[in-house]
């Protein structure tokens, strides 16, 4: 190869490495296998070695973590790095937008509303389309270079180039400018942090806390190879030196266009409703959102009102930080109270003095049960720390032992049933507490609940307030005498008119028609649960065969084990049961077979849903999965195949991760059942 043949085949890998760079790294996609694509950067390092003359400042090879530095240099901004006001509540937005208008007088303007990233602000500075300087905000008019790091971020490109299809004519002027700084924001993924924590505890290390003090601390470590590893990433979201930009969104498209990963929610608002909705929206998609996000960041959409708002102290007018409510906060357990549950489990639960955690009041937090109380220490009296992750039941996570005034008190699960005074039994573990009184009231009222719940019979306004209006006038025993009330038996209870009476009745004789799997559920059998009845419905079709079915039938049916088995037969050999069950046949309840399942594509592969999916219920979903063959199951194990995640997601979707169990977002499920 002639030199200048070298030079041309240096260049053209260097574009052909950038390209599937930007391709994995900012749009999370890449077309080639990552060991091509290391192949690809070899042959370039080698050719480079032969001819270092042909070395350029953006060559993918020049990303290398280089020695470790002694300190950081100092660094000017070449405009302040501003920080952000707080909103915490529509209250607060409305009287931010009272003062814009003040210091805006008969001016209009859209708001631009983004995501709020819980990271670390990060100034990139590109000289004649090259990366130059890294720069991280220090205290806003001088930072620390860390341009070392930064060039080992894969997410940033080390020269400017048009990524994108883009028309726009300021593009290819920004291009030519001298100088161009983008700002952003530096991260690390949830996923990244449950990585490298996996590799901490393998260490023997202490896990690290969050993403956002991990961000923070590895982009100040002064050994790039640790950056490197850490594997952190850039969304941008300002730039500076602007020329032809009229409106911050179009920042955000300059920005995209370049080749940075930005933030794919943001959108205009028309006025602060629809700032509003975008605030909830952003709430709802937060926890399936692949990096942490603390809230969201609305601006003034307009460049020039933006700057004559102008700054008060170290935060500009025109933009505020609207925060998600915390979902922590410091309360004090009044009190240990014990719930009986449907199944005769008995759950302590804290009576909290009421405080306002993710953005609703709470009072009242699980302990699930007394193992979990002692692995808290928890005392009555404590003061402790509440969380809400999602839409979950709060919980306690941690004591402040530390505030105790010598006044708390110690609590034990009580020998009796809180309700009927009967003796309770404990599992082998001594973990699960239940009342053996089959009669207990707390247990029959809780059996109602769920007999007639969404899942079960589904009868609509029948709700626990009416049951418990029904039971305390001793209308009804159990669930089976709903179907024997009249119009009259309603109409003298409590919020009861002759309309609403005639529905309800109207409503429970309606749903006397039912599928065996909803019956299987509404009859509460210990350990079956949803997947639990369909199985057993499928495998046997009727409510007889069921019935009448022994352990051993029982265990032929798939998922099944001997625990639940023995449930199940023990149930239908009870006494109690078999009044109930004649009862209900009595009121006319028919129970419909079901057919066996057709064997499909997915015939053998089990699935989980976590977080709610957009395009359809997750009813409907698994009802897909099960036409197609497939299993939906609730519990992610090494058996699941697929676990699908939704906006939302709970704790399955942390332990698919820690399972290494393939994950798939709605649009690969729906391409998986089209
Ligand atoms: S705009 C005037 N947009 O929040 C500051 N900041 O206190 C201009 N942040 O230090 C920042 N996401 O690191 C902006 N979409 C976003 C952001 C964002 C996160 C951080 C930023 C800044 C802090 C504000």
């Amino acid at each position: 190869m002639t030199s200048s043949e070298v030079k041309q085949k240096i260049e053209k890998l260097r574009q052909l490495i950038n390209k599937y760079r930007y391709q994995y790294h900012v749009l999370n996609k890449l077309e080639i296998s990552e060991e091509t694509l290391d192949q690809l950067k070899y042959e370039l390092k080698k050719l480079e070695d032969e001819y270092p003359q042909f070395i350029a400042a953006n060559s993918p090879t020049q990303r290398v973590a280089g020695k470790a530095l002694s300190k950081f240099k100092k660094v000017t901004h070449s405009a302040r790095m501003l920080s952000l006001e707080d909103a915490f509540s529509e209250d607060d937005m409305r009287e931010w937008e009272d003062r814009l208008k003040k210091v805006l007088p008969s001016k209009k303007w859209h708001y631009f509303a983004e995501l709020k990233l819980d990271g670390l602000a990060l100034s990139l500075v590109y000289r004649d389309g090259v990366l130059v300087r890294g720069a991280t905000r220090g205290d806003g008019a001088i930072g620390e270079d860390v341009t070392q790091n930064v060039r080992t971020m894969e997410s940033i490109p080390l020269s400017l180039e048009t990524y994108r299809d883009s028309s726009r004519s300021m593009i290819s002027r920004m291009l030519q400018n001298k100088e161009v700084e983008i700002r952003g924001e530096a991260l690390i993924s949830k996923k990244g942090l449950i990585n490298l924590n996996h590799t901490q505890t393998e260490k023997g290390e202490k896990p690290y806390a969050n993403a956002r003090n991990l961000a923070a601390g590895s982009l100040r470590q002064l050994d790039p190879k640790i950056v490197r590893d850490r594997h952190l990433e850039f969304i941008g979201y300002s730039l500076l030196a602007s020329d032809g930009v009229t409106q911050h969104h179009e920042e955000h498209e300059v920005i995209a266009t370049l080749g940075f990963k930005t933030d794919p929610y943001a959108k205009i608002c028309k006025n602060l409703a629809e700032v509003f909705e975008f605030h909830a929206h952003v709430a709802s998609i937060r926890e399936s959102f692949p990096y942490e996000i603390d809230g969201i960041v609305v601006s003034v959409n307009e460049s020039d009102l933006h700057a004559r708002a102008g700054v008060v102290g170290k935060t500009p007018r025109a933009s505020i930080a609207y925060k998600f409510a915390p979902k922590e906060a410091i309360t004090k357990v009044n009190d240990i109270i014990i719930q009986v549950g449907r199944t005769g489990v008995l759950t302590p639960v804290a009576v909290l003095e009421p405080v306002r955690v993710g953005g609703v009041t709470v009072s009242r937090a699980t302990l699930h049960n007394e193992d979990e109380i002692r692995r808290l220490s928890l005392k009555v009296g404590d003061t402790v720390i509440v969380g809400r992750a999602g839409d979950v039941i709060p919980d306690i996570k941690k004591v402040l032992i530390e505030l105790r005034n010598g006044h708390e008190r110690s609590f034990h699960m009580p020998k009796k049933c809180p309700v009927c005074d009967k003796s309770v039994s404990s599992d082998a573990r001594g973990i699960i507490v239940r009342c053996t009184n089959k009669a207990c009231p707390s247990l029959k009222r809780e059996r109602i609940y769920y007999f007639v719940s969404k899942k079960a019979f589904d009868i609509d306004g029948l709700g626990p307030k009416t049951i418990d209006a029904l039971l305390d006038q001793g209308l009804i025993q159990d669930a089976s005498d709903l179907f024997g009330l009249l119009e009259g038996d309603l109409v003298p209870l409590e919020r009861f008119g002759e309309k609403s009476a005639s529905n309800l009745v109207g409503a429970i004789a309606g749903s006397r028609k039912i599928s065996l799997p909803r019956f299987l559920i509404a009859l509460g059998i210990l350990h079956v649960g949803e997947e639990t009845a369909l199985d057993l419905a499928e495998h046997f079709g009727t409510l007889d065969r069921v019935a009448g079915a022994s352990e051993e039938e029982i265990l032929k049916v798939k998922n099944i084990g001997s625990i639940v088995a023995r449930s199940i037969v023990d149930f239908f050999k009870d006494a109690h049961s078999k009044v109930f069950l004649e009862k209900l046949s009595d009121e006319g309840v028919i129970v419909g077979k079901t057919p066996k399942r057709k064997p499909g594509k997915l015939t053998g592969t089990s699935f989980v849903f976590t977080g709610e999916l957009e395009s359809m219920s997750r009813d409907a979903a698994k009802a897909r999965v099960r036409e197609l063959g497939g299993d939906p199951s609730e519990t992610v194990s090494r058996e699941t195949k697929y676990v699908v995640v939704g906006v939302s997601p709970g704790s399955k979707y942390a332990k698919a991760q820690k399972l290494g169990i393939t994950v798939l977002d709605e649009r690969a499920f729906l391409k998986l059942v089209e």
